[in-house]
Order: C-alpha cells, then sequence, then structure tokens
C-alpha cells in the first residue's frame, strides 16, 4: 500500500511537470514506434540520432533486439520493449522463462543505461482476426512477467502493459457514454484492468482513424481529422468532433462502468499511412498527423480524460516486409520513408517548434541505377506475367493499384517497377535483373513526379539480408531456370 501511493504521488508530480511543459512551451513528450521489418534497416545508431534531432523522447519497440536496445543505452530516450505474440505462450506457461526473458531483455539493459520503462506482453493479442490465438496465454503472461519484474527488483521503475487494439471495446448505444469491453472477452478484460490498475500500470490502446475510414466507405472523412466536423455526435452534455476523441472516451466509458475509471492511458499507436490505398497518401498523413500533434500540444486531453496525453506515434520509418494481409498500405506508416528521408511536414511540437522533420544522417545509397523492362520487349511475351508476380511476390509492389502514387504508370511502367523493387531489395545484384531476358539495368531514373522508383539504402556488409539475398537468389534461380526446364522435359 505505503508503495502504491508513494507511486501515485510521484506519477502526479510528473504528471504537473509534462503539462507545465506542454503548457509554457508548447513542448510535450511524443514517442514513436519502431519497427524493425524492412529488408534494409537503417542502422540502429543513425535512428537513435534521428530520434534525438527530432526530439522524440519515447520509442515503442516490438521486440527486445540486442542491436536496436544496445544504441539506446545512455540516450536518455525512454523505451516500451516489446514481447512478440509467439512468445507468449511460453511465458505464460513457465515462470522460469519470464524470469529468463526479463534478466535477458529488461535487468541487463537496465544495467548497460538502456532507460526502459515499460513492457509490452504482446501486440494486440486479441485481434479477432487471432481467432483466440492467443486468448489463454495473454493474462497468465503477464502476470508472470509482473511477478519476474517484481523479484528482479524492477517493478517500480517498469510496468507491465498489453498494447491492445481497439477492437476490445465497442459501444452499444454508438456514443462514448455506451463504452464497455467486448462481450466474448468481457471478463478476462476486467481481470487485465483490475491487475494493471493493482500494479499502477498503464492501458494501452491502437487508435486508428484511417481504418475507420478504410473499413466503411460512409465514414464521413471529416470526422477522421481534427478540423471540426459537419457531422459531430451529440453525447449528453459533450459534443466529439473527432473519431479519436470519440474512442478514446469510449474506452474511458468502459472504464469506468466497471469501477477502473483511474487507469492511466497510453495511446500505444495512432497514424496515418501514405501509400497503398486511396485514403492512404502524404495529404491525409500530413493533415491527420499534424492535427493530432496540435490537438494534444495543448494537454486539453479528451472531454472525459482532461490532461496530457501520451502517445506513440505508428510509426516512425516504412518496414517493406510488413505482412499485407491488414491491406497495401500496412508497409506505409512511416513519418519517414525507408531511407530516413521525412516524407511530408510536420511539427511535432517538441521543444524547437520547427515545423520540419530532419532527415536520417549519413545515409549510403547504392548507385544511382534501375532495374527496367527492355524497350525492346515484346508485351506479349509469356514470361512478363509470372515474372511480374514472383518480382512483386518477393518484393514489394504495393505502391502500384487504384489512386496510389504509382497508379498512373503505364503496363511498360508497372512492370519495371516490379522488376526494380526486386532487383533494389536484392541489393542490386546483376542477377535480380535477368527476368528471362526480358529486364535490363538502367541509370535514368524512371521516377515521375509522384512515383518514386526506389534505389535501395546500402546498409553495409555482414547483415542477415546477404544471406537471405543468396537463398532468394537460388530460388529465383529455381523458378527460371530450373522448372521451365523440368517442366519442358516432361
Ligand atoms: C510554434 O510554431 C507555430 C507555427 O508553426 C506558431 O504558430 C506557434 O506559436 C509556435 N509555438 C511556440 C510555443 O513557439
Ligand atoms: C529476448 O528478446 C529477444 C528479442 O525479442 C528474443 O529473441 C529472446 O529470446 C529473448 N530472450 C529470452 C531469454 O527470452
Ligand atoms: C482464423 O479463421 C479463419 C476462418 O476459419 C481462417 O481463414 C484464418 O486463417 C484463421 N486465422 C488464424 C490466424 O488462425
Ligand atoms: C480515482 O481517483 C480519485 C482521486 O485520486 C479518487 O477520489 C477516486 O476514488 C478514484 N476512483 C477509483 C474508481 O479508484
Ligand atoms: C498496374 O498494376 C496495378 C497493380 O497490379 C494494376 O492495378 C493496374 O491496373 C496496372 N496498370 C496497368 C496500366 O496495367
Amino acid at each position: 500500500m505505503m508503495h502504491q501511493q508513494f507511486e501515485m504521488g510521484r506519477s502526479s508530480e510528473l504528471l504537473k511537470v509534462v503539462s507545465w511543459l506542454c503548457l509554457v512551451g508548447g513542448v510535450c513528450g511524443i514517442g514513436a514506434n519502431w519497427g524493425t521489418q524492412a529488408s534494409h534497416r537503417l542502422p540502429p545508431r543513425t535512428v537513435v540520432q534521428m530520434l534525438k534531432d527530432n526530439g522524440i523522447q519515447k520509442v515503442k519497440l516490438f521486440d527486445a533486439e540486442d542491436r536496436t536496445l544496445s544504441a539506446l543505452a545512455k540516450t536518455g530516450i525512454q523505451v516500451m520493449v516489446g514481447i512478440p505474440n509467439d512468445m507468449l505462450a511460453g511465458l505464460a506457461a513457465d515462470e522460469k522463462t519470464a524470469g529468463r526473458w526479463v534478466s535477458k531483455n529488461v535487468s541487463k539493459y537496465i544495467n548497460n543505461g538502456v532507460d526502459i520503462r515499460y513492457v509490452a506482453v504482446g501486440n494486440e493479442p486479441f485481434l479477432e482476426t487471432y481467432n483466440g490465438t492467443f486468448l489463454r496465454s495473454t493474462y497468465p503472461a503477464l502476470q508472470n512477467i509482473q511477478a519476474a519484474l517484481i523479484a528482479a527488483g524492477l517493478s517500480n521503475q517498469v510496468k507491465v502493459t498489453v498494447p491492445l487494439n481497439a477492437d476490445v471495446y465497442g459501444s452499444s448505444s454508438d456514443k462514448p457514454s455506451g463504452g464497455d469491453f467486448r462481450t466474448d472477452i468481457h471478463d478476462l478484460m476486467l481481470s487485465i484492468v483490475k491487475f494493471l490498475n493493482d500494479n499502477g500500470a498503464p492501458f494501452t490502446v491502437n487508435i486508428y482513424p484511417f481504418i475507420s475510414l478504410y473499413n466503411d466507405p460512409n465514414f464521413p472523412v471529416d470526422y477522421a481529422f481534427f478540423e471540426g466536423s459537419p457531422t459531430p455526435i451529440v453525447d449528453g452534455t459533450i459534443t466529439y468532433s473527432n473519431v479519436f476523441d470519440a474512442n478514446h472516451d469510449t474506452l474511458i466509458a468502459a472504464l469506468q462502468k466497471n469501477g477502473f475509471g483511474n487507469v492511466s492511458i497510453i495511446v500505444g499507436e495512432i497514424g496515418w499511412p501514405t501509400d497503398g490505398d486511396i485514403n492512404a497518401n502524404p495529404l491525409f498523413a500530413q493533415r491527420f498527423n499534424q492535427g493530432f500533434m496540435n490537438h494534444i500540444s495543448n494537454s486539453n486531453g479528451t472531454p472525459l480524460r482532461p490532461g496530457p496525453i501520451d502517445a506513440y506515434l505508428f510509426s516512425l520509418i516504412d518496414e517493406d516486409e510488413k505482412s499485407v494481409q491488414p491491406g497495401n498500405f500496412e508497409r506505409h506508416w512511416g513519418i519517414f520513408a525507408y531511407d530516413g528521408s521525412p516524407k511530408y511536414q510536420l511539427n511535432l511540437r517538441t521543444a524547437s517548434n520547427s515545423s520540419t522533420l530532419i532527415r536520417a544522417k549519413d545515409i549510403k545509397y547504392l548507385d544511382r541505377k534501375w532495374c527496367v523492362l527492355k524497350p525492346s520487349a515484346n508485351l506479349d511475351d509469356s514470361e512478363i506475367a509470372p515474372s511480374v508476380s514472383y518480382a512483386c511476390g518477393k518484393a514489394d509492389c504495393t505502391s502500384l493499384g487504384y489512386k496510389t502514387s504509382c497508379g498512373d504508370l503505364d503496363v511498360r511502367g508497372n512492370i519495371s517497377y516490379a522488376f526494380n523493387s526486386y532487383y533494389q531489395k536484392n541489393g542490386q545484384d546483376d542477377r535480380a535483373c535477368g527476368f528471362s531476358g526480358l529486364a535490363t539495368i538502367t541509370e535514368k531514373d524512371p521516377s515521375t513526379t509522384t512515383c518514386k522508383f526506389n534505389i535501395m539504402i546500402d546498409v553495409g556488409s555482414g547483415t542477415s539480408w546477404k544471406t537471405r539475398t543468396q537463398m532468394e537468389l537460388s530460388l529465383n534461380f529455381f523458378w527460371y531456370m530450373v522448372l521451365p526446364f523440368t517442366l519442358a522435359l516432361v
């Protein structure tokens, strides 16, 4: 009890300091999600410098990778480390496993000067698309990690949490005040919330107005942003003119209804993608993210939860190897592109109040060359279709499609885009620009005003992609050389 009270006193002091900073300087901490599902990752030290240059004080990770954590040591940047969903069952089954995880992935780094504040146990484990796979393991894993943190003497400094998608709650009345947890996981959610509350830990929620728009073509576009809406939601005495506030307060109502109205909230992911869908473009992304930053910079909070909002932008950098199962936009959430270049102007409302993002420094690119369809190639060539689908399957064609950045390319442009994507992903290896003799290397940039044919960054040697490249090349060799030959024999 004493402990609990001390903790509460300290955090409310902290809260005051943060609000004061927010009010006086327009300075209010913003965090960023740093994911690493990219074929050519920026070096962690480069990313850390970029975080510092842009005044980003907190990062949320999806695992506890050594290179990333080591780069964060002694930087003053606060860290949320993550436990991937596929580790939950093991951690749930065995306290010792949880003890080892905490020892190797938390204690060790804290001792080396990494400012770890949170452990995210799982990532959106109750998403309906997972069919309940993680329903049984998440809560016991959470308990075991908390027990391990206590045993390690770290439970005051490091809090557990479970980043959840906003689909864990809903409203019976379509208004925030009708908020409650999803029926199928209601009891489980209450157990978890009680556990978080008892341990002074936050509830982490990911809120995605973009997905509301993506899933429902009739969703009022203005309501997704922060400039007021002609169709606000009137809920008793409160008028909601943006879906972020309404969604957030649906959670607050759900927590209040179940007796946990004081649990602190972290907005674990918030953002807007720039490509891969008609509503995913730099203009909308800038409008949303700048609107959000302005919205939280006055520390007014939301109608049901006044005060500073603790949020992590999703995301820092594009990741070209993310699953496109949610949609083609999934690889385009970064405020920075794959090479650490800003995609649009954004004032993060940090101390500098700079209206522009600062690009990653000292980025090395591969040579200025591209792989394209040979001008002499015949479009009726039967090898074209399988070549394109092979390239797109292995590399990234999510910028090709209706109303995307490369949606206006002609047929030849489309094919070239696919070939180049594969070639760059394979580090500009000559053998990755074969495609049955249909492709050729050019030094003339095929990019158009909206469609960028990327040049990959040079991540140096000794990294794992080289090995994978070899494997993929031999697979390519199999498909294009061995398989047709075998078929011809049959
Ligand atoms: C930050 O910059 C904006 C313009 O981009 C300006 O309107 C605002 O007053 C500035 N805020 C502070 C606290 O300097
Ligand atoms: C620590 O985290 C890494 C990265 O997520 C994981 O691969 C490793 O298994 C973890 N270590 C332990 C002892 O669980
Ligand atoms: C969930 O179930 C659906 C339908 O049975 C199936 O298509 C899908 O692959 C399942 N997803 C997972 C992650 O198990
Ligand atoms: C929430 O906090 C307030 C003030 O700290 C306290 O009076 C109230 O009882 C708390 N409510 C719950 C549900 O814990
Ligand atoms: C280019 O490719 C995209 C994605 O496969 C397709 O939707 C589009 O129709 C293609 N455009 C042309 C002109 O072939």
